[in-house]
């Protein structure tokens, strides 16, 4: 199983939008994905079509030791969805008050172990923030995937994140895997084009090749409860995750 987590500390970058479309890529192609949304606003679920509001998920998991299989959701074929559930976002305020408040940053990692649920791919979405809630999902994973937009902002952020996660690696004693999309893309847009080249030229060889375009129709598949390929087959994002879902796979990159 690859186990990825989409991560940026950046709000509004993109990650729910990758971590639901992508995943519905590679199960539309057959690969057999488990999603977590580890992120307590839940909107991973939402934009899937799951708004039971008092469902709960990786909270009792993280907090009960409950089984992940209890919490699994077949959202659609070859998709389960663990939600976020409401109690999320309460562990995160409670250990960051506290500090780690017996509770430790392998919880999630100790639960996939215990775990019986078949994937080919794990993908995890996470919050916008660099918290407990994100030393558990970096623990629990092997690869990163990072969504960049296209602006000055972005590839600020971009160095952050990546200073965050060299400290992360150090403690780890290895290094995770990672990729880099280029997230909102606007390919009219000078400075887009100049960040993409950058961010190709800082690191050779990560940047997956196809370019996630900023897409009216991408934006308006979640308020439906779909992913852009099943809302709009033929917008051109819908495309760009087909065509994402086969870079992961083949490891294409931008050159
Ligand atoms: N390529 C895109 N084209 C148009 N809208 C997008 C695109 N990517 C994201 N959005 C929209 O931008 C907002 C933030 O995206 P989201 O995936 O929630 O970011 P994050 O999870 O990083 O906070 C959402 O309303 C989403 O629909
Ligand atoms: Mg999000």
């Amino acid at each position: 199983m690859r186990k990825i987590a989409v991560v940026n500390q950046k709000g509004g970058v993109g990650k729910t939008t990758l971590t639901g479309n992508l995943a519905y890529a590679l199960a539309k192609q057959g690969k057999r994905v488990l999603l977590i949304d580890m992120d307590p606003q839940s909107h991973l679920a939402a934009s899937l079509g799951v708004v039971d509001r008092g469902l709960s998920g990786i909270d009792r998991v993280l907090i009960n030791q409950e089984p992940m299989e209890k919490h699994a959701v077949l959202v659609r074929d070859n998709l389960n969805l663990i939600p976020a559930g409401k109690e999320l976002g309460m562990l995160e305020k409670r250990c960051d008050q506290k500090g780690v408040d017996g509770w430790s940053g392998t919880l999630l990692k100790e639960a996939l172990e215990r775990s019986q649920i078949q994937s080919d791919f794990l993908i995890i979405d996470s919050p916008p923030s660099s918290g407990v809630l994100v030393v558990n999902i970096l623990y629990a994973v092997e690869e990163v995937l990072i969504p960049v937009t296209g602006d000055y902002l972005g590839l600020q952020g971009l160095s952050y994140l990546i200073g965050t996660l060299r400290n992360f690696e150090q403690s780890l004693g290895h290094k995770l895997r990672r990729n880099l999309v280029m997230s909102r893309f606007q390919k009219r847009r000078r400075l887009a084009r100049e960040v993409r080249d950058k961010v190709q030229s800082y690191f050779p060889g990560e940047l997956l090749k196809t370019p996630i375009r900023e897409c009216d129709a991408l934006a308006e598949a979640p308020g439906f409860g779909k992913s852009v390929i099943e809302y709009r087959w033929h917008a051109p994002s819908s495309r760009d995750f087909k065509s994402l879902a086969k870079d992961l796979l083949q490891e294409r990159t931008y050159s």
